[in-house]
């Protein structure tokens, strides 16, 4: 359905636990131990209930974000449960990637048709900075699963950090001369506890095409600008929210672990799903699509003013 601006919202994000494997400088406090308990986050039933009335107010793709979905008991359940929705037409899901390989034929089978997998660096004792508790290998192991298991599309998110990772732009890029995979660099967004961190370390996107000018440019998907280097056989994908927003553009809301309706990533505004069945279910949403800010204000030198950590959004 349109928002008040005239946007056409059909995609939603579900994130499924605040959870993760990982511990990404730009996503979580260090010690952030305290997470949701199994009953303050969704349960299936409940996801199941909200991506129904989603649908009928015009949802037809949803992706399955986290913390990390991988994480959680009852993935499966819940990707067959969203992916046999009606009205659902595409399920895809965004994942850190190290429990991929054993998760890699089972998510096809439930339904997911597109993977987005976050790889900030190619350099092990750097991956091991930015997430603290990861290794490289593992994460490679997954990107490779996913590559070779033939979904409709496989993304690679790499987040820019001045000092940390802008030293492999180029190394990064050229994974699209050996995959066809969709490399993406992304703006570093300055959101809940880490934000201080992340605005000291902010690299505009317009960095990738400084230092590699033979990209050309194919035309854009979703949120990002898309090129291609000569004899790619992947594209390149460069995701600018801070250095010109895509919010004109925006198709999409956003529900928390913990059933709150987020219109947009930078707001403030959180409205409860939790309790709601049937048409009381489906008339809130409607009416929080409707109402959805116009933009974020972080080019305006604001900070987010959402109440939530990334990794209790997702993304
Ligand atoms: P597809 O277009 O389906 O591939 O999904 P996506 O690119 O929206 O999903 P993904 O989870 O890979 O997110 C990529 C990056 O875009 C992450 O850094 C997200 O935080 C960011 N992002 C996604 N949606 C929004 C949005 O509405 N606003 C802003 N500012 N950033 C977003
Ligand atoms: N700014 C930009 N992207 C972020 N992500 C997590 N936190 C941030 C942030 N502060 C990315 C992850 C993942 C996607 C869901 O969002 O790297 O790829
Ligand atoms: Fe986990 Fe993703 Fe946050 Fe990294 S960015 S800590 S992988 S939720």
């Amino acid at each position: 359905m349109k928002d008040s601006f005239g946007r056409d919202i059909y995609y939603l994000r579900m994130s499924v636990t605040d959870r993760c494997n990982l511990r990404c400088v730009y996503c979580m406090p260090e010690n952030c131990e305290e997470n949701m308990s199994e009953k303050e986050i969704l349960s299936v039933d409940e996801i199941a209930q909200i991506v129904s009335c989603a649908a009928a107010c015009g949802i037809t793709k949803v992706r399955l974000t986290g913390g990390e979905p991988l994480v959680r008991k009852d993935i499966l359940e819940i990707c067959r449960r969203v992916s046999d929705t009606p009205g659902i037409c595409e399920l895809c899901l965004t994942t850190n990637g190290i429990l991929l390989p054993q998760f890699i034929d089972k998510l096809q089978d439930a339904g997911v048709t597109r993977l987005n997998i976050s790889l900030d660096s190619l350099d092990p004792v750097t991956y091991k900075k930015i997430t603290r508790t990861g290794t490289l290998d593992a994460a490679l192991r997954g990107i490779y699963a996913a590559l070779e298991a033939g979904f409709l599309a496989v993304k690679i998110n790499a987040v820019l950090m001045g000092g940390v990772n802008d030293n492999e732009i180029r190394e990064l890029l050229e994974l699209t001369r050996k995959f066809n995979a969709n490399v993406r660099f992304i703006e570093m967004m300055p959101i809940g506890e880490t934000a201080d961190w992340a605005e000291t370390r902010f690299v505009s996107v317009s960095r990738v095409l400084e230092l590699a000018p033979e990209l050309k440019e194919i035309g854009s998907e979703g949120v990002a600008q898309l090129y291609m280097l000569p004899n790619g056989i992947g594209t390149v994908g460069l995701i600018s929210p801070i250095s010109s927003h895509f919010c004109p553009t925006c198709n999409r809301i956003r529900v928390a672990s913990d059933g709150k309706l987020k219109p947009c990533l930078h707001s403030s505004d959180e409205i409860d799903l939790r309790g709601l069945l049937g048409k009381a279910l489906e008339d809130t949403i409607k009416r929080a699509i409707f109402e959805k800010p116009r933009k974020h204000t972080l080019d305006d030198g604001e900070i987010s003013h959402s109440l939530k950590n990334m990794n209790q959004i997702g993304g």
